[in-house]
């Protein structure tokens, strides 16, 4: 996938009502989105398929939806005033802004790029025979490759935890990265920018300053005691919630994969101390089938070890996924220890402890999360899916292959011409099926441009009433990736988008 491809999926969201620059009529703001007539139901449609694999598959996880604002303190208790920040760096020449281990991350990226043209060159010349585990083990180049991405883990990880920044700098210039947009090498010391936003709440006692959250994690902590013993929950036992979060992103980029206003989906897998590293590998492999159950290609996805770990974790994975621009980060995998129920215990002096009945004992818990950015999800199907096909004959088409289950719309039903009673008989139709599914309903244009537009909003089937439909009571159906027409008896309709495009279909593949 090149940067071309990406500027296709920006300019097609656009286009096709999935995402608008917010408030663009007076120029946009920056880093600030919203999303459109499709792009909300692809969104609600993402969010339903992680709320049931994760709420409904799991009858020991729970739901929530706490409120944006929480108690001021709240934040000084996770670290996040004190530690919620990014290194940053300025190119004195061009007055960009980076982050310095993003910087130093693209560039060991190269030395990952480097081995893949090893390994795909080996593949052409030693075909079948091929054995690519013994030629990572055994080529030189790669064995000098991953020694340097090592080396400079070392040191990077070295400045980021002892809070050296001036390591960090100094990294950066022994490794002659040079600023993307002025080619220089001119960069200002690195510094922490706090990247909470803050507002002012009044009270009747005066005013105090109150954050945006940064993360929805911090609404389970604080509820887990209510949780636990309302719901009688016994460990382990998770809560999920759905919400958004905000972030003073300085390095904005990349359309919706970094916003300063964005929706997170979080899980808190609360655990008996000692068992964190079990549930940290099964939360691991079944986040990744998640993905991979939507049908993309599994090695477009990888596992990302973290070098610089938050300041909760003892442990951490990132999911990645292979965007136009490079693997980057989609999901995280924390171990965060008992470090956020402490700190609550701590700053409000209320015990959160569970009761073990087994062992006749209380403690703390040990919490596993799961955290998936929903604009990021968004941005991965739409990159996985947007297609131009070609098909022959100087034509070609424009197909949005998403995931059926999640297409803003499962089934548009169309009738051929707008007269004889066609349209009648399509709303008929579109009675029954709405019940279950999202429907389109369109009788403008020749049918063929119908089906174009259906492709390029990712709808998996479209209903052709004709006039034969009037006394046969059948209807042609027309699959979108495969193209493929065939009639079908009404009375068949709705079991058949039922197989092809229900939500109950795809959790299948989770259970
Ligand atoms: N509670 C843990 C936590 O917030 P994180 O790695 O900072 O961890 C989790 O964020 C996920 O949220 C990321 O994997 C990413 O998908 C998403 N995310 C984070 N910052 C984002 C941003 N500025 N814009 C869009 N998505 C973001």
């Amino acid at each position: 996938m090149s940067e071309e491809h990406f500027k296709n999926v920006i300019s097609h969201s656009k286009e096709y009502g999935f995402v608008f620059p917010s408030s663009e009529i007076y120029d946009g703001l920056a880093a600030v989105y919203d999303y459109g007539q499709n792009g909300v139901e692809l969104k609600k449609n993402i969010r339903e398929y992680w709320w049931k694999s994760m709420v409904q598959l799991h009858e020991n996880i729970v739901g929530l939806d706490a409120s944006i604002f929480m108690a001021p303190k709240v934040w000084k208790a996770s670290g996040h005033v004190d530690g919620f920040s990014d290194p940053m760096i300025d190119n004195k020449d061009s007055k960009k802004r980076y982050r310095a281990d993003v910087l130093i991350e693209d560039y060991q990226e190269k030395y990952r790029v480097k081995n893949q043209k090893e390994i795909t060159k080996a593949r052409k010349r030693f075909g079948d025979d091929f054995d690519e585990a013994q030629f990572v083990a055994t080529n030189p180049n790669i064995a000098r490759n991953n020694a340097k991405i090592e080396e400079i883990d070392v040191k990077l990880k070295e400045g980021l935890e002892t809070g050296q920044l001036d390591k960090v700098k100094a990294l950066i210039e022994e490794l002659g990265i040079a600023c993307p947009v002025s080619g220089s090498r001119n960069w200002t010391d690195v510094r922490q920018f706090n990247l909470m936003y803050s507002t002012q709440m009044s009270a009747t006692d005066g005013e105090s300053q109150i954050y945006l959250r940064p993360e929805t994690a911090q609404g389970i902590f604080v509820n887990y005691l209510n949780v636990q013993k309302t719901g009688r929950m016994r460990l382990p036992f998770g809560i999920a919630q759905t919400g958004k979060a905000f972030r003073n992103e300085i390095v904005a980029r990349q359309f919706i994969m970094r916003m300063k206003e964005f929706e997170q989906m979080e899980m808190q897998f609360f655990v008996t101390p000692g068992e964190e590293k079990k549930w940290y590998d099964y939360w691991k492999e079944h986040r990744l089938k998640w993905h991979t159950n939507l049908g993309t290609d599994a090695s477009k996805y990888r596992y990302h070890d973290h070098v610089k770990m938050a300041h909760y974790a003892n442990a951490a994975v990132d999911i990645e996924y292979d965007f136009p621009f490079g693997f980057k980060e989609v999901e995280g995998i924390h171990s965060r220890t008992d470090f956020d129920l402490k700190q609550h215990e701590e700053f409000t002096g209320k015990k959160l402890q569970y009761f073990d009945n087994d062992k006749n004992e209380s403690y703390v818990p040990y919490v596993v999360e799961t955290s998936i950015g929903l604009d990021r999800m968004f941005l991965v199907l739409m990159c996985n899916a947007l297609q131009n096909e070609d098909l022959g004959e100087g034509k070609s088409r424009t197909v949005l292959k998403l995931p059926a289950a999640l297409a803003p719309y499962q089934c548009a039903v169309l009738p051929l011409t707008k007269n004889d009673g066609l349209p009648d008989m399509a709303r008929k139709i579109i009675k029954g099926l709405s019940l279950d599914f999202n429907c389109y309903y369109e009788e403008k244009d020749s049918i063929g441009k119908r089906y174009r537009r259906q492709d390029a909003i990712g709808t998996p089937i479209c209903v052709t009433v004709d006039h034969d439909s009037l006394t046969d009571d059948s209807v042609t159906i027309r699959f979108r990736d495969s193209m493929e027409q065939k009639r079908v008896k009404l009375s068949d309709l709705e079991d058949i988008i039922t197989k092809e495009v229900s939500m109950k279909e795809l959790l299948k593949g989770l259970v």
